[in-house]
């Protein structure tokens, strides 16, 4: 087999002055990509700016012998989102490739969540996807070609403590996965997403011993295979940690089907409408209405 390669390929990763992004340009440049690396360089919560993060990372692709330019403006806005698009046009004339992965924390269990520490969460990590990829999906358009993975987690697919603000958003990324995967299908452009597992600033504290496995580099190896042209897969969300690389879907069980029935019926099959027997992985709202339709019409 040959080796994943992206000579000539654009790709803007966002967040990428540091933890997972920084690796993921890294090998990206290294196989070929021409990288944006964007990065505000702000603290955990989202707190200040630094342009020197971004920086960094194009200095060590340029010194590898890559092509990088370093942009700092932030994904939280539309504006920002059109300006990182814009610096990989400027610098290169196109974009091929999105890794929208630019993310903060303000954990609190709900009771104590406060609005400032829900809205820059949201607009952060969901509208930071909007804002980057709608620039650059109008560029995707026009040429029939995109690769996009977005950034999401287990603390949405799973329901982490603390995390309302954070999992909301992150599952709300698996979402706008599956519906830009399906709007991408006949323009070429496929949409995927990963739930990481790594050591890096976000979460030094909480991973213990399991942190020296979980080192950054072995997320990039999925990202690198989902940003490639040869990936066979849209609107799938894979799990990546440590080397360990598995899929998540979201399955249908079989259920229980009876016309006219009361809440007490429900009650009553409640084991049948939850057994896990026999689901099934609709790929998209056509796979349940069919089902429906087999069940309604039997
Ligand atoms: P990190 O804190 O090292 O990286 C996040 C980067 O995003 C930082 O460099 C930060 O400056 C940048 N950033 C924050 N706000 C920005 C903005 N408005 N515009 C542009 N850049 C901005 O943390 P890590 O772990 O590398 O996180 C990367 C992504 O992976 C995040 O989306 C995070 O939520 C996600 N993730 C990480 C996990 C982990 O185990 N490390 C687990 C699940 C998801």
């Amino acid at each position: 087999m040959t080796d994943l390669t992206f000579d000539g390929k654009v790709a803007i990763i966002t967040g990428a002055g540091g933890g997972l992004g920084k690796s993921h340009a890294l090998e990206l440049a290294r196989r070929g990509a021409r990288i944006v690396v964007n990065d505000l360089g702000g603290s955990v919560d989202g707190t200040g700016d630094s342009s020197s993060a971004a920086q960094l990372v194009v200095d060590e692709i340029t010194a590898a012998g890559g092509e990088a330019v370093a942009d700092h403006n932030s994904v939280a806005t539309a504006e920002g989102g059109a300006a990182i698009v814009r610096s990989a046009v400027d610098a290169f004339g196109t974009v091929d490739i999105l890794i929208n992965n630019a993310g903060i924390l303000r954990d609190k269990t709900f009771h104590n969540m406060t609005p400032d520490m829900v809205k820059p969460v949201l607009d952060v990590h969901l509208l930071g996807a909007f804002n980057v990829t709608q620039p650059a999906w109008l560029i995707m358009r026009d040429k029939n070609y995109g690769r996009i993975v977005n950034t999401s987690s287990n603390s949405g697919l799973l329901g982490n403590f603390g995390q309302a603000n954070y999992g909301a958003a992150k599952l709300g990324l698996v979402g706008f996965t599956r519906v830009l995967a399906n709007e991408g299908r006949k323009r070429n452009i496929k949409v995927n997403a990963i739930a990481p597992v790594a050591r890096t600033r976000m979460t030094e504290d909480l991973l213990g011993p399991l942190g020296d496995k979980l080192d950054p580099s072995q997320v990039t190896p999925t990202v690198v295979y989902l940003a490639h042209e040869d990936v066979p897969v849209s609107g799938e969300v894979y799990s990546t940690a440590g080397g360990v690389v598995a899929r998540y879907f979201i399955g249908l069980t079989e259920g229980w089907v009876k016309d006219g029935h009361s809440a007490e019926d429900v009650r009553d099959n409640f084991e049948q409408i939850r057994d896990e027997d026999g689901y099934i992985v609709p790929d998209d709202p056509s796979g349940e209405l069919g089902k429906l339709l087999k069940l309604l019409t039997s």
